[in-house]
């Protein structure tokens, strides 16, 4: 029988100079994601890339003397680029996509064509406002203060003959989308903004092309137009399957994706434009869009401009990918807002990585090292002093599918560590320091350190998508062989062999000196 199908994206990213950690943040949530879906037994495919084109990546290469091919090959292969960054975050993508791809240019020529042979697209004169950074054209009312109401840039005025999509016959069908599958977009909220910042007043037709710069995918059958980037970069869903190229033939396997996930500001873009465009090409719409929120510093969107760009680089090498990972995900609501600091990583890290789950390995393998020599002997049936932490783990395994299926990453991990928190104090209840000075008590102490493997063993395998380096350690750790480290055995208490064998390793997560780390990161 063929495996079910999962198609996750993230956003296609503009190569820029300094990647900082807040455009890690949706990719590792993409990965989580794709990692917990392969691990139920979806046949998964996991599409990241960047986006190449446009007029800000034709000005930032000029200013840095290279071509804009040089520019963006430096940024995506070059040393600490983004395949780098992708490969210190361990992102386990099935598909990278760069728009400069010759199949993907040629593609997006067909596809612009083939929008305008349908009375899509129509020629007209351009009279308006430009951002730059967000590549977003806006009309005079659309601005706040005179500037981009995205980024809140200046914007400059363009003028020039393009082409234009009918968006504007679009605003009734978009609203009917939400109103028929109201999972469509999510959270609520995102929602809310589409329908009264742009639904209600109504949509405006949208330029597709430009003629005042050259570095885009040409107009074909118009010499001197290019297509506008943000049509060039969403069809890339479906390039990267192969959609009038050859390249790939995944097209009829993956679409529509399962979900995109995508920063707050590009929702317009996934949740408005992005499924109009695929109505007047008649093919199916992406089954969600997930719009998550904004790692913020100091109050503000992290940018290279402001200066306060979080080089996650420095991050991983002192506290280790998984660290990051796990903190990314754990620390804020997936749809909201979360202010980054170094002292909420930090403590982060200590109290659920290093004291909970970490001091959990590192004290139940030392108790089998100690009084059984690292094999643990036969043991007694469990007790009724066992019942609450034996159930707790296993009931995790539904309460933390529930949260993932929501994209509730925070709240699936808070579920787990109540679990390995219960642990801990189980070591409390149970004194296995006062049972092992008791010869008679060593079939019970051989029961309460098998409890602690196997609720180990648990957590660790509904942790594989967030911290999957640390959660392989744990396993050789406590004796697991990975074949009982899945899906299918994490609801399952008693799977670990009674007379298992471990081997103790080094600390997962080492304690961090907060004050020594703040002074080293902030000097
Ligand atoms: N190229 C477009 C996407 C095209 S998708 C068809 C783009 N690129 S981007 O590089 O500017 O941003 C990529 C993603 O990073 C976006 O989803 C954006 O929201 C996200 N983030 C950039 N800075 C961020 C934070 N500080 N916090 C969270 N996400 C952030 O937009």
């Amino acid at each position: 029988m063929s495996k079910n199908t999962y198609y996750i994206t993230t956003p296609i990213y503009y190569p820029s100079d300094k990647l900082h950690i807040g455009h890690t943040y949706c990719t590792v949530a993409t990965d989580a994601m794709a990692r917990y879906k392969r691990m139920r037994g979806y046949d998964v495919l996991m599409l990241t890339g960047t986006d190449e084109h446009g007029q800000k990546i034709e000005e930032n290469a000029k200013r840095a003397g290279m071509t804009p091919k040089e520019f963006v090959d430096r940024i995506v292969e070059g040393e600490g680029g983004i395949y780098d960054l992708w490969k210190l975050m361990n992102i386990s993508y099935d598909r990278y996509i760069r728009t400069t791809d010759d199949y993907h240019v040629s593609a997006i020529q067909k596809i612009f064509r083939a929008l305008y042979d349908r009375g899509a697209i129509y020629k007209s004169v351009y009279a308006g406002k430009y951002c730059t950074p967000c590549e977003s054209f806006w009309t005079e009312s659309q601005l706040t203060d005179g500037n981009c109401p995205d980024c809140s840039r200046p914007v400059v005025d363009a003028e020039e003959e393009a082409y234009f999509f009918r968006l504007s016959e679009y605003t009734d069908k978009i609203l009917n989308l939400y109103e028929e599958h109201p999972e469509f977009l999510l959270p609520v909220s995102r929602k809310n903004e589409m329908v009264n910042n742009f639904l209600k007043p109504g949509l405006s037709d949208l330029c597709v092309s430009r003629t005042s710069f050259t570095w885009g995918v040409p107009v074909d059958f118009d010499p001197g137009h290019v297509v506008y980037v943000w049509i060039d970069a969403l069809f890339n869903y479906t390039t990267a399957l192969g959609y009038q190229n050859d390249r790939y033939h995944d097209f009829e396997k993956f679409w529509p994706a399962d979900v995109h996930f995508v920063g707050k500001e590009i929702v317009r873009f996934h949740s408005i434009i992005w499924p109009a465009m695929l109505m007047a090409l008649d093919l199916p719409l992406p089954k969600q869009v997930f719009g998550h929120g904004w790692l913020l510093f100091d109050g503000g969107k992290m940018s290279k401009s402001k200066g306060n760009v979080i080089d996650p680089y420095i991050l991983a090498s002192r506290y280790g990918t998984d660290a990051l990972r796990y903190f990314l995900l754990r620390e804020f609501p997936f749809g909201s807002d979360g202010n980054f600091s170094n002292e909420l990583l930090i403590t982060r890290i200590n109290t659920d990585l290093a004291n909970d789950l970490g001091n959990l390995v590192s004290r139940t393998v030392a108790m089998v090292e100690k009084y059984f020599d690292g094999t643990l002997p036969e043991m007694q049936d469990p007790s009724p002093e066992d019942d609450d932490l034996i159930s707790m783990a296993t009931a995790l395994r539904a309460l933390y599918e529930e949260k993932m299926e929501v994209f509730a990453f925070q709240e699936a991990l808070v579920e787990v560590f109540k679990v390995t928190t219960r642990a801990n104090k189980y070591i409390d209840e149970t004194a296995p320091w006062v049972l092992a000075k008791d010869e008679a008590q060593k079939t019970r102490l051989a029961r309460v350190l098998y409890n602690l493997l196997e609720t180990i063993r648990i957590t660790t395998s509904l942790l594989l998508p967030f911290t999957p380096e640390s959660c392989e350690k744990a396993w050789k750790q406590i004796g697991a062989d990975p074949s009982i480290c899945n899906w299918d055995s994490a609801a399952t208490f008693g799977l670990l062999p009674h007379t298992v064998t471990v081997q103790k390793g080094e600390s997962l997560f080492p304690r961090i000196d907060l004050a020594k780390e703040l002074e080293a990161l902030e000097n």
